[in-house]
Parts: structure tokens; C-alpha cells; sequence
């Protein structure tokens, strides 16, 4: 098992966009993606998690291991459901209307700080990338979740932090028509 070094946000790295992976550069890459998802498989177990003192993880993206590149890791699984993603220059090419959030709000591996207040997302999207699990370019539904865990890691590759999307005024404002999770 790798055990990465997580860039904290007071790093610049995580504020700058990240360069697509070329076709050429696929290949390259795999190892690296797949670490990252054997990364975040470890860090939800617990006797590991605790021996190695790394946090529990459902995402993560390259900028976090100081690779601004356009990758990502995703592992959920919640015991009835179990999703996992490997995925490189994911792009989001529709989202529902309808919002969600996580009542208590979000968290980052790269954020150690306390940033309450809700972090609105779409509740649907649509999401196209190179799916290194696959071998091969796919386009995919994700709601719930997963969606905001999606979002979450795309944004990494922007340079954006979850607490960017607080509303500074009101953090804890509720968009009635949004669904809590
Ligand atoms: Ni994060």
C-alpha cells in the first residue's frame, strides 16, 4: 500500500488547474490512479486507518498527492451499495436542477481546519471521463452521494475547495427545494 503524503490546503498547489492527461499519457498514468483508489479502500479500514494514522477518505484527487494532473479516485460503500472510480479528465456534461447537500457539511483530506455551513451540489449529474477501470472512455449517471463526492474531486482538479461554495453570510441558509443527506 502507498501511503501518500496529503497536501494540506495552505499549499498553492491545490488552487491551480490541472492539466488533462493526453492520450499518450493514459497508460502512464494507471498505477498511480489505482494507488489512489487502494489509498482510499485502506484509509475506511479501520485497523489500518489507525495503525498507519490516516483519516478516512471517500475521494481523492491528484493535486492532493501534488500531481496537478486530471485525476481521480472514488470509493464509496456504504454496506448496501458500493462504488468505486478511477477516473482521468472527468468532465460533468449535464446536472439536475435540484440541489443536495450534506447536513453536516463536507470534509477534505487536504482541509484540516473547520469551515461549517452547507456546501450545495447538483443532486444529479452526468459525468464523462477515461474510466482507467474500464480501459476506456465512459459516460455515467451518479445522484446522491456519489454525485457530491464526484463534484467534490472535479473541483480539486480546478483549484476550488469545498468551503469556496459556503455562503459567507448565511452558511447554514437552506435552500428548501434541496434534498439533505
Ligand atoms: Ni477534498
Amino acid at each position: 500500500m502507498k501511503l501518500f503524503n496529503i497536501v494540506l490546503d495552505s499549499n498553492k498547489s491545490l488552487r491551480e488547474k490541472s492539466k488533462s492527461i493526453s492520450n499518450e499519457q493514459l497508460s502512464e498514468y494507471k498505477p498511480l490512479g489505482l494507488e489512489m483508489l487502494d489509498y482510499l479502500k485502506m484509509s475506511q479500514d479501520e485497523d489500518i486507518a489507525n495503525k498507519y494514522h490516516i483519516q478516512p477518505g471517500i475521494g481523492l484527487a491528484a493535486p492532493q498527492i501534488n500531481k496537478n494532473i486530471r485525476l481521480i479516485a472514488i470509493y464509496i460503500n456504504d454496506g448496501e451499495n458500493s462504488y468505486e472510480y478511477v477516473l482521468a479528465n472527468p468532465v460533468i456534461i449535464s446536472k439536475s436542477v435540484k440541489l443536495s447537500y450534506l447536513r453536516n457539511g463536507e470534509g477534505c483530506l487536504s482541509v484540516k481546519n473547520n469551515h461549517p455551513g452547507f456546501v450545495y451540489r447538483n443532486y444529479k449529474i452526468t459525468v464523462e471521463a477515461y474510466s482507467y477501470l474500464d480501459d476506456k472512455i465512459v459516460t455515467f449517471k451518479a445522484k446522491d452521494l456519489l454525485a457530491i463526492a464526484l463534484q467534490h474531486e472535479i473541483d480539486h482538479l480546478d483549484g476550488i475547495l469545498y468551503y469556496d461554495h459556503i455562503d459567507k453570510k448565511e452558511p447554514f441558509k437552506i435552500i428548501e427545494s434541496a434534498i439533505a443527506m
